[in-house]
């Protein structure tokens, strides 16, 4: 089995983003649906002010950084930043050319900028860095002694069904589908654990508000169908080489697990359970 190494990571997960922004802000970052209300609710949190300059950290299509820009008005400034070039790329075709918005491709564990934020915001990316420390740590060297920081997370796999009735039974049959000691998606899904990666860091008053959010994937076909058609390369390639019959029988425990979701006109209701943080420098 491989084992996991960060430089890996950080390249297969640019590969991958490179490959899924197109439907990832299709499908969801510009549909504020389901998980994605919070991007209204992280930038109230967060109290964007006309005239900030506003960091959007692993900005992805620029959704969040979309809704900070009509915030901070002509005389703000924002910024998304983004390993993925692909997903930069329909971040700026989706703002517009502005002569206060910036799309920078850096590497949350590798940037610092001489002038400060008022804020900076990081939405569904703090687990994507493996040393989310040193992201941290770049992000509060970035901001003004005055500066907010707000996070959103997903919580617990299980507390977003969406992901673990899918991801639970895949792990089971393909239990390879990630190299060994790949860090959790979820690691940073409990209060706690947000609570306290962020502490370690110097941040203070720190405050995590909790959401469920509720989405509705369609009927079980639908779910199906559609999450294989949006996850990753790389593991859409694992499930077609399994055989006819375990790939049935995947799906037919993935069925079971949403019946309890599931209405009497078919639809599936998940919860999905969001955490969003603010803290001050
Ligand atoms: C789930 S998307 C979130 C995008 C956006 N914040 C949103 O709410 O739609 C995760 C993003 O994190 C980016 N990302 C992953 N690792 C990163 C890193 N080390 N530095 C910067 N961005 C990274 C990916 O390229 C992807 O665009």
């Amino acid at each position: 089995m491989m084992k996991f190494n960060r430089t890996d990571f950080k390249q297969r997960n640019m590969e991958i983003w490179n490959e899924i922004a197109p439907r990832y802000h299709k499908r969801w970052a510009s549909v504020n649906e389901g998980p994605f209300q919070s991007t209204s609710k992280l930038i109230e949190l967060v109290n964007v002010s006309k005239g900030d300059r506003v960091l959007d950290l692993a900005c992805g299509t620029g959704v969040v950084t979309k809704k900070i820009l009509e915030k901070v008005g002509d005389s703000g400034y924002v910024v998304g930043a983004d390993t993925s070039i692909a997903a930069i790329k329909i971040a700026k075709k989706w703002n517009g050319l502005k002569s206060n918005l910036d799309f920078l491709n850096i590497d949350a564990e590798k940037f610092s900028f001489s002038q400060k934020f008022d804020v900076v915001t990081c939405q569904y990316a703090l687990f994507f860095f493996p040393n989310a420390q040193k992201a941290l740590k770049n992000i509060r060297k970035s901001l003004k002694k005055t500066g907010v920081l707000g996070i959103s997370v997903h919580g617990h796999r299980d507390k977003v069904p969406f992901f673990s009735n899918i991801l639970d039974v895949i792990s089971e049959y393909i239990p390879d589908y990630v190299p060994a000691g790949t860090p959790n998606l979820d690691r940073f899904g409990t209060k706690t654990a947000l609570y306290n990666e962020v502490r370690k860091v110097g941040f203070t008053k720190i405050s995590i508000k909790d959401f469920i959010f509720s989405y509705n994937p369609g009927k079980f076909d639908d779910y199906w169908k559609n999450y294989l058609k949006y996850i990753a390369k790389p593991l859409k390639e694992k499930l077609n080489s399994l055989d006819m019959s375990k790939r049935k029988k995947i799906r037919e425990i993935v069925r079971q697990n949403t019946i309890s979701y599931t209405k009497k006109n078919g639809d599936i209701i998940f919860p999905w359970q969001v955490l969003i943080l603010t803290a001050k420098y």
